[in-house]
């Protein structure tokens, strides 16, 4: 998979990217990411990628000749399964949309900035709008950067026990039941039973229900859903 982000921050993608599963994927060539400078396409003289909001008002807007000139100029070298605009007002992300980008050859990735972009890159450019929450980041880089978490340690071969994605919070709308390891006895507070056993039908049992008993708990929506 190849994913392309396009930011005036490239530099905040250094440390996400740099460690633990993504850093393992890119060494493996599971996933390539570049990251494209917007300023790089301004053609203003002082490289400026934003201006004032037509109508007035604080903030400043991202302009769409930059922009469209960096997708322009990505479109060319091949086709993009889905170019994403990250948004406080975009679609929520979701476990189910992690599985699926996860199948791509594909993306882009636009970054947002001070007030917003021009609505006419999001009209006419933008493909997919997505949120990572309901909450206001100043910009969308750690968004994208949550979302292309989300996504590369789905890839196959990505992650070292191929199952162990299966299990996590949020597959099969089942949140991840509790997990310990040693020592058996810590202060005096124990590990279930159960878990040493050796009995796999036993243990899987007692997993589900433990999932089953926290989603009710803490998010009985996901199984009305
Ligand atoms: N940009 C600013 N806030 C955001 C959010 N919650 N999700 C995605 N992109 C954002």
């Amino acid at each position: 998979m190849r994913v392309d982000i396009l930011t005036i921050f490239p530099e905040m993608f250094t440390g996400p990217f740099d460690h633990s599963i993504i850093k393992r994927a890119i060494k493996k060539n599971l996933v390539e990411i570049h990251l494209s400078n917007i300023r790089d396409y301004s053609s203003k003289k002082h490289k400026n990628v934003d201006d004032y909001a037509f109508g007035g008002g604080a903030g400043m807007v991202m302009m769409i000749e930059p922009i469209d000139n960096c997708i322009t100029s990505l479109s060319k070298e091949r086709d993009y399964d889905e170019i994403i605009f990250l948004t406080p007002d975009g679609a929520q992300l979701t476990q189910k949309m992690a599985n699926h980008y996860s199948m791509s050859g594909n993306l882009m990735i636009l970054c947002g900035h001070y007030k917003g972009i021009d609505e006419r890159i999001r009209e006419n450019l933008i493909t997919k709008e997505i949120s990572i929450g309901n909450y206001v980041l100043s910009g969308g880089e750690i968004a994208a950067a949550v979302l292309c978490d989300s996504i590369i340690r789905l890839i196959p071969g990505v992650l070292g026990d191929e199952t162990s994605a299966l299990s996590d919070s949020y597959q099969d709308n089942l949140l991840a039941p509790p997990v310990y390891t040693r020592p058996y006895e810590y202060k005096g507070l124990k590990v279930p039973e159960i878990l040493l056993s050796g009995d796999e039908k036993k243990i899987n049992k007692w997993r589900h229900e433990k999932a089953m008993e926290r989603t009710l708990e803490r998010r009985p929506d996901l199984l009305e859903e």
